[in-house]
């Protein structure tokens, strides 16, 4: 491996920062953690950590989401699934976070409070100015080792994903570790047709590695679903109003530039199923009407997704189809689930809600990789190197100069 890893180093009696990704669905009204396995996957580099002061840190949500919120129920979790006392530091990097981890003895873990409550957290840097920043200044001296285990935000340049790594040792934890050598030993035997089975809601995200997909033979075939998929129904004019997401206009336009360079990459839904009155009605996409829940791709749609499918060499898979957690709206995430895990092509399932879905539907032991990242993982696949694994290869190189 270009990158170092748990095994590079002994951490006992040593203070390591762990960049774990608890980013975990919320529920908006009780602000309750809603499915727990991101916080489960985190505890993975715990085990190796015996002996060491640990101080964990996540982000949780985006600032101005409904999913933003601080880490202490978080802490609770943790706690109960390591069965180990968890100290929860209502604090980032003042000088309460400071003390508590100065105080620190073997053994202890502690978990700071949401990453992005530190304005520099929320925005993208280049590797030597996210190691100037207050953050990385202040709380780096404090650290003898920087373990990067967030794969799910590997895309992302904020400062505790590649600043500290700029400024101290810095391993892969083993979630990290998995993810890439799996991804890499899967990436040099896939094949084509590349059938892309997309949705989730960070359309921006989304549409932003689209192209580089396409244009690096990556995505031959791209069948939407959820979110994405009414935007580019919306572009095509087959959805006459607007959806009421973000950035809806820009996102749109995208979709119709990219449906105009591509016209025979993407397929979108023909029917769907919405929420009328707390029942399932299925309907052509064009009888859908102001105010309709799209909860579901219909029948035709998934036996035509199905088709194509059957016919990849390589399928990726991101984001469920549909509310599969409501059983009225579990149809197409489901049999699409059953499609990719049948097929004979290499197969990548990503992102929490899918997970859970396979696990569900007792799938999981028929897919090639399931990968803990969403966004991280598309843009993976289009070949460009990730901040973190690049951060953590430059770490490595300086390390093994020594
Ligand atoms: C994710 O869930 O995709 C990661 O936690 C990254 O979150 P972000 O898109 O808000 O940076």
């Amino acid at each position: 491996m270009r990158i170092l890893t748990l095994d590079d180093f002994d951490t006992k009696g040593k203070t390591v920062f762990l960049r774990v990704d608890m980013n975990c669905p919320i529920d908006p009204t009780s602000m309750k953690i809603i499915e727990t396995s991101r916080i489960k996957e985190s505890t993975e580099s715990l085990k190796d950590l015996e002996g060491a002061k640990v101080v964990i840190a996540s982000h949780q949500g985006r600032v101005g989401n409904k999913d933003y919120t601080g880490m202490e129920n978080h802490a609770k979790v943790l706690e109960q699934i390591l069965g180990r006392k968890i100290k929860y530091v209502e604090d980032v990097i003042g000088s309460a976070a400071q003390n508590e981890i100065k105080n620190m003895k073997d053994g202890d873990i502690i978990l700071l409070d949401n990453l992005r409550l530190c304005a520099e957290e929320n925005y993208e840097f280049l590797s030597p100015d996210a190691s100037q920043t207050i953050m990385v200044s202040r709380l780096s001296k404090l650290f003898d080792l920087c373990i990067l285990d967030s794969f799910p935000s590997s895309h992302r340049s904020h400062p505790s994903i590649i600043g500290f790594a700029h400024v101290l040792p810095a391993c892969a934890g083993r979630l990290v570790e998995r993810e890439v050598r799996k991804l890499d030993e899967i990436m040099t035997i896939t094949k084509g047709p590349h059938v892309l089975v997309l949705g989730g809601s960070k359309v921006v995200d989304r549409l932003e590695a689209i192209k580089e997909l396409i244009q690096n033979g990556r995505a031959d075939q791209v069948l939407l679903t959820g979110v994405i998929a009414n935007v580019f129904l919306r572009a095509q004019g087959r959805v006459k109003f607007p959806l009421g997401i973000k950035r809806e206009e820009e996102v749109v336009q995208k979709a119709h530039s990219l449906i105009g360079e591509y016209p025979d990459v993407f397929s979108v839904p023909v029917d769907i199923a919405v929420e009328r009155n707390g029942k399932r009605v299925e309907i052509d996409v064009r009888e859908l009407v102001k105010g309709d829940n799209i909860f579901d791709l219909g029948p035709k749609t998934v036996e035509y997704y199905l088709k194509s499918i059957q016919g990849a060499g390589t399928v990726f898979m991101s984001g469920p189809a549909g509310f599969f957690e409501n059983e009225n709206f579990k149809f197409g995430t489901e049999a699409l689930l059953k499609g990719v895990a049948d097929s004979f092509a290499t197969t990548i399932v990503s992102g929490g809600h899918l997970t859970a879905a396979l696990k569900r539907y007792g799938l999981t032991e028929k897919i090639n990789h399931i990968s803990t990242a969403g966004g991280a993982l598309v843009l993976y696949l289009t070949g460009v190197k990730l901040p973190m694994i690049q951060a953590l290869e430059e770490a490595a190189t300086r390390y093994r100069a020594k």
